[in-house]
């Protein structure tokens, strides 16, 4: 029986996460965490509390270390994803230090208490035993390798070259997992995905930004010239990825995990044109984002061959399985329309 901790399980992919692992394992304990930051919605949640008795939320900041202790301690966790963070380029770009807090200091906080819960002899500072079956599951991204030219892949061995605040941020929680791993032994692993896809994403990303404009007969912002290259990967294939690390996964290895669709920002666009039958004209070309990374694609290799995952989405299937989601669920992204975000968009896009 393991008893896993989710962190940020009320955002996109934690959401996703937290659903798929109930339906899947059923003799799992899922606690969810989440301190509902403008990117939390239980909204996103709100079939889970009717029907699995396994499953509990609590609002917690993963910075409040006397919580986290709390929550070790009343529930017995022996395992953690740490999806919680800061997640959004433009937002460092305005804003760096909450990126810092919450992303750098805030996963040395759950490292930090898992440690000492974890250790079998936890008054021994030099004990590297820990529980069996106990894990620290690191969600990172593929932003921390930095760009790609035209040519060439991110392999897990790649030294970090973060570009933007954010991707700093999130290089800095893997190096701090990774000294986790050396300096004490706890077990750890770290993923680095590409850039997700899928029901329940904030419409300030790419995707359900040009979705939700082009419903809204708004202009769709193109940053520069729209041929910056993104891997895409569907949020579903991207949870069963993290399910598999944390069963197979290797202590104290680094897998990366990609959709093998790379595409241009331009032509994400034109298919979500097409796809909701609106004209090219609403395309605006506006300024390019400072430090924009060119291009980012996956080898996937090391998950595939040592761990026996694939992707299974197809991106054409995808995206018109997406774009069906947002035009289904149009109470879900208007509650979101109709707060904060609309001076959120206005200080970005005006
Ligand atoms: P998201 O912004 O949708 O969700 C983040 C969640 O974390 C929100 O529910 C928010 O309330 C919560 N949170 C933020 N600060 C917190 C804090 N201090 N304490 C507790 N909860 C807090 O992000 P996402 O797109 O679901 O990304 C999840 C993780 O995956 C992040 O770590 C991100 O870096 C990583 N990632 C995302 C992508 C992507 O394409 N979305 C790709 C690669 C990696
Ligand atoms: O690669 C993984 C990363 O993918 C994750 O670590 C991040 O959490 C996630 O936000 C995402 O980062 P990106 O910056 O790649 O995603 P975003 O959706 O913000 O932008 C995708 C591309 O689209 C990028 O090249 C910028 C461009 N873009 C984005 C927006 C919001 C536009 O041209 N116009 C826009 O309005």
């Amino acid at each position: 029986m393991k008893t896993i901790l989710v962190t940020g399980g009320a955002g996109f992919i934690g959401s996703n996460f937290v659903k798929i692992m109930l339906e899947k394992h059923p003799n799992y304990k899922i606690i969810n965490i989440d301190s509902l930051t403008y990117a939390g919605n239980l909204e996103s949640l709100k079939h889970i509390d009717r029907n699995y008795s396994n499953y509990e939320f609590i609002k917690t900041d993963i910075r409040d270390r006397s919580k986290i202790e709390e929550i070790f301690i009343n529930y017995d966790i022996t395992s953690v994803i740490n999806f919680a963070a800061e997640s959004h380029v433009d937002r460092s770009i305005e804003d760096p230090e909450i990126f810092l807090t919450t992303n750098v200091i805030g996963t040395q906080v759950l490292l930090d208490v898992a440690k000492r819960h974890w250790k079998l002899n936890p008054k021994d500072k030099y004990c590297r035993e820990y529980k069996n079956g106990v894990k620290f599951l690191q969600v990172s991204t593929d932003e921390v390798y930095g760009a790609l030219g035209k040519t060439g892949m991110f392999v897990e061995t790649m030294p970090l070259m973060p570009n933007s605040p954010y991707s700093a941020s999130k290089a800095s929680a893997d190096m701090i997992v990774r000294a986790f791993n050396e300096t004490f032994g706890i077990p750890v692993n770290i993923t680095r995905c590409s850039n997700n896809y899928g029901p329940y994403q904030f419409p300030e990303k790419l995707i359900p930004l040009m979705i939700n404009n082009c419903l809204q007969d708004k202009p769709l912002p193109v940053y520069g010239d729209g041929l910056q290259v993104r891997d895409w990967l569907h949020v579903f294939d991207h949870c069963h990825a993290i399910d598999t690390v944390l069963h197979k996964g290797v202590d104290g290895e680094v897998y990366n995990i990609g959709g093998n669709n790379e595409k241009a920002n331009i032509d994400i666009v034109k298919l979500i044109i097409k796809t909701l039958n609106k004209s090219s004209t609403i395309i605006k070309y506006v300024k390019d984002r400072p430090g924009h990374d060119r291009r980012y694609a996956i080898n996937n290799s090391k998950i595939t061959t040592q761990l026996g995952w694939e992707p299974s989405y197809t991106f054409e299937h995808g995206i018109k399985e997406t774009i069906q989601w947002y035009l289904d669920n149009t109470e879900w992204i208007e509650n979101i329309i109709s707060g904060d975000y609309a001076s959120y968009y206005d200080k970005m896009y005006s």
